[in-house]
């Protein structure tokens, strides 16, 4: 992509003459003839880079630098100064300046001092950009799972990384897709690319097509210059298309094409462009479903269903809920600096008990809140919100899950019995002969049972 430069000198001549060479070599230039319009200019439109003179009538350019300073922009300055006046260039490079050159100004100079600083800057974008990236890998590190499901989920994530086939993760929303897909490119040779993400769902299918496969200057209204799309980005690497389901009928032909050739045109480009990618796709919604409903291209299913991941939703994880819960509340009890150790046996049973329909992520937003409202000791069921203590009547919870609270058979069947009998009296408001109807059982076995299971409060 072509630097964009804001040239800022009041003489006409000078400002014309750079302006030319700059654009001789396809820079885009826009040039102003002091340090207000510079600031007017700035907040119109991004610039890389801006080169400015310095003695310059109203704000000069040392207001200029602390003016851009001030405002927090990243943008590489350098200065021109008059034949003899280098103390100033000094001290303008004290203020910040990346270099400067003096007057009169030679092309050659002023060319390579221009490519210089451009270089500078994407060093310094691929430094942040280095940092966030080990940040996602030990982010991953973090991926927890002692249930067999898991188990067989890092099994086959393993296995998958070190080839290039195309995966499909599917499972409900907050089950941890993103983080597998993390995990497959940061276990692949492809680790060092990039992991470009699209969400097909959050962008409007017109902007999707020039998203994935960019497009060419003038392509459309509003092309005004050439775009790279997120295939091309993703060259060497690998593309997350997240949330595939959502992706248009017409849109689906053209994925369908890249997948069997792995190769495109841009919008409104002729240029088959060629990449080297590693496709993962990710879907909360069942796509078997879809594809017999013809909402989904049943060719297109199969070219991206060839490993299959599946993530169980948390409520089949058994003790995952458990760990994963204690992992959370350690991680924002040290973030937020508290000194809390852990949960009450009867909040543990509520939090397993629980369906968690938003799954991990549920699970964490609660960790935090409780966190949040919480400084020490142990978290209590009556520190969680009602909705994951109080009984749904007519559900009926997985075994696994029952059978990790209960702990056997026998309690496993007082515990059903409790909610059973639980339910009749609340229904019948607590008239005991009323409940004993509805449940097509005698009065005195009733009774019996209320005594036995501690119903009746004693
Ligand atoms: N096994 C796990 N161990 C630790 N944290 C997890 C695990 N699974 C998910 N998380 C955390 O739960 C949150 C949701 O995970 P993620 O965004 O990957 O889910 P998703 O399946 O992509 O959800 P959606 O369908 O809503 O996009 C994230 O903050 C993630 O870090
Ligand atoms: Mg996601």
């Amino acid at each position: 992509m072509k630097a964009r430069i804001l040239l800022v000198d009041d003489d006409p001549s000078t400002r014309t003459y750079i302006k030319e060479v700059l654009e001789e070599k396809e820079y885009e230039v826009t040039a102003v003839k002091n340090g207000m319009e510079a600031i007017e200019a700035l907040g119109d439109g991004d610039f890389d880079l801006i080169i400015t003179d310095l003695m310059m009538p109203g704000m000069d350019g040392f207001e200029l630098i602390r003016h851009i300073r001030a405002l927090g922009r990243e943008v590489v300055v350098i200065i021109m100064t008059a034949y003899g006046s280098t103390d100033r260039a000094v001290e303008a490079m004290h203020l910040g300046a990346f270099d400067f050159i003096s007057k009169p100004v030679k092309p050659d100079l002023i060319l390579m001092t221009v490519a210089r600083a451009i270089s500078w800057m994407q060093l310094k974008k691929e430094n942040v950009y280095l940092r966030e990236k080990l940040k996602d890998r030990y982010e991953f590190g973090r991926m927890i799972g002692y249930s067999d499901a898991m188990r067989q989920v890092f099994e086959t994530i393993r296995k998958v990384a070190a080839m290039d086939s195309t995966v499909l993760i599917q499972g409900e929303s907050g089950t941890g897709k993103e983080l597998v897909a993390r995990a497959i490119h940061y276990h692949s040779h492809r680790r060092n690319g990039l992991l470009i993400p699209v969400n097909c769902g959050a962008i409007p299918s017109e902007l999707l097509e020039s998203e994935l496969f960019g497009h060419e200057k003038g392509a459309f209204t509003g092309a005004i210059r050439t775009k790279i799309g997120r295939f091309e980005m993703a060259n060497g690497g690998t593309i997350f298309l997240d949330e595939i389901s959502e992706m248009s009928p017409q849109l689906q032909v053209k994925l369908l094409r890249v997948l069997q050739e792995r190769c495109f045109e841009r919008v409104g480009g002729v240029r088959p462009i060629e990449v080297d990618i590693r496709v993962i796709a990710a879907t909360n919604q069942n796509l078997e479903k879809a594809v017999a409903e013809h909402k989904f291209r049943e060719d297109l299913y199969y070219r991206i269903n060839v490993v299959p991941i599946h993530l169980p939703p948390l409520r089949e994880r058994g003790s995952d809920i458990i760990i994963l819960a204690n992992h959370f509340l350690k991680k924002f009890s040290r973030k937020m600096n508290k000194s809390l150790k852990g949960f009450t046996p009867e909040a543990e049973q509520a939090l397993a008990r629980y369906h968690w329909p938003g799954n991990v992520r549920e699970l964490e937003n609660l960790i935090e809140m409780l966190t949040v409202m919480k400084d020490e000791g142990l978290i209590d069921v009556k520190d969680l919100p009602a909705k994951v203590t109080m009984q749904e009547v007519g559900f009926l919870p997985s075994l696994e899950r029952e059978l990790l609270i209960a702990g056997s058979y026998q309690e496993m069947v007082n515990m059903f019995e409790r909610r059973i009998l639980q339910a009749a009296l609340e229904k019948t408001g607590g008239i005991k002969s009323k409940a004993a109807r509805l449940l097509k059982i005698k009065r005195t076995t009733l009774t019996e049972k209320i005594k036995k299971l501690g119903l009746d409060g004693s």
